[in-house]
């Protein structure tokens, strides 16, 4: 594995070749989007797609993401692209958005686990830019981290979880937006959300009409629009993640405590930021933190409940589910 930094000195095409050379003849290439790190294949080589299911771990039924240069380049993978999927590429793309709709033949069924649709999306971190312009191909990625695990919002804590799995780790700093895209089926009528981010409901709404929130419900129970792999345990740190204030009786041993407000709680812990998106932002870094002291226990103060909170709330849930 060898690494490159891209730091101040901005972009070095160099690398970004070796990057498309390293994808084109069926290797990984993890990734620094504005979300989270992904780890890439060619989204159209099978046996390079096979490769991050053995890397991560991930079990086959699990779909992937499929990130693209661009809205033409999104609609040759897709079948129907419904005048909502138009308008919400106009509003969120290049950004942290992805729209499931029905996949054309040309994607593999191994990168979508078999089903009928395709989850796409352009990222707009530059580095992820660079690369998927260098590409004459989609970059199938998901999040680069072990199955189960936190999400890797630097490229450190791409090393830590992944080894020497990936061939090449493009390092483009932290995150900006920390928690993975929302991702939202287009396949009938009404829109549903299937994994909750920091582009929200009302967010979505504003461009595309309502929601259809019985079809979120149908999506747990695997449905039309399913998304298999959206485990309720899922985005968890090692240590036993406790939300302070939920009933959750916080117990002795080793703690670390995640607060949001002025004022500190006891003890050691870390301090996040007050507003949603700084929240979102270092969410991940501090679960990374916390569970590098190898605590028993991670007590997060409850941040808020409005609106913008709500896809926080979604991994919070999910990391302290047992
Ligand atoms: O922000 C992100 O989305 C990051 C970056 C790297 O782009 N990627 C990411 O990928 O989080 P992953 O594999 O960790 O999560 C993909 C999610 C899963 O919840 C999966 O069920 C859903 O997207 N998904 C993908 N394709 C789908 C499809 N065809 N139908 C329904 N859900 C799909
Ligand atoms: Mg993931």
């Amino acid at each position: 594995m060898r690494r490159f930094l891209l730091g101040n000195e901005g972009i070095d095409g160099d690398v970004i070749a070796e990057a498309a050379r390293i994808l084109r003849a069926g290797g990984l290439v993890a990734f620094p989007t504005e979300t989270v790190y992904g780890l890439g294949a060619n989204a159209l080589d099978e046996s390079a797609v096979d490769r991050i299911y053995q890397a991560k771990n991930r079990p086959a039924a699990s779909p992937l993401i499929v990130h693209v240069a661009g809205v033409e380049q999104a609609r040759q993978f897709a079948v129907q692209w419904p005048a909502a999927a138009d308008a919400l590429a106009a509003a969120f793309w290049p950004g942290p958005l992805t729209l499931v709709l029905p996949k054309s033949a040309a994607i593999p069924d191994r990168v979508t686990a078999g089903l009928a649709t395709v989850g796409l999306r352009v990222p707009s971190h530059p580095v992820a830019r660079a690369l998927l312009e260098a590409c004459d191909f989609p970059i199938a990625a998901p999040s680069a981290n072990l199955f189960m695990g936190v999400s890797p919002t630097d490229a450190a804590h791409v090393r830590t979880s992944l080894g020497e799995a990936a061939d090449l780790i493009l390092e483009g700093g932290p995150s900006e937006v920390g928690l993975e895209s929302t991702v939202l089926s287009l396949v009938s009528e009404r829109p549903v959300i299937l994994r909750l981010g920091m582009i929200t409901r009302r967010q979505i709404e504003a461009v595309a009409g309502p929601l259809d929130r019985a079809g979120e419900h149908e999506a747990r129970e695997g449905g039309t629009h399913a998304s298999p792999g959206m485990h309720p345990r899922h985005y968890s740190p090692r240590a036993a993640l406790l939300i302070a204030g939920s009933g959750d009786p916080v117990p002795h041993g080793r703690v670390v405590r995640l607060w949001w407000k002025e004022e500190p709680a006891e003890g050691q812990g870390i301090q996040l930021p007050a507003d949603p998106a700084g929240y979102a932002r270092e969410l991940y870094r501090a679960l990374h933190l916390a569970d590098g002291c190898r605590p028993r226990y991670i007590v997060v103060e409850a941040p808020p409940t409005s609106e913008e909170w709500e896809a926080i709330w979604d991994r919070l849930r999910r990391a302290a589910s047992r």
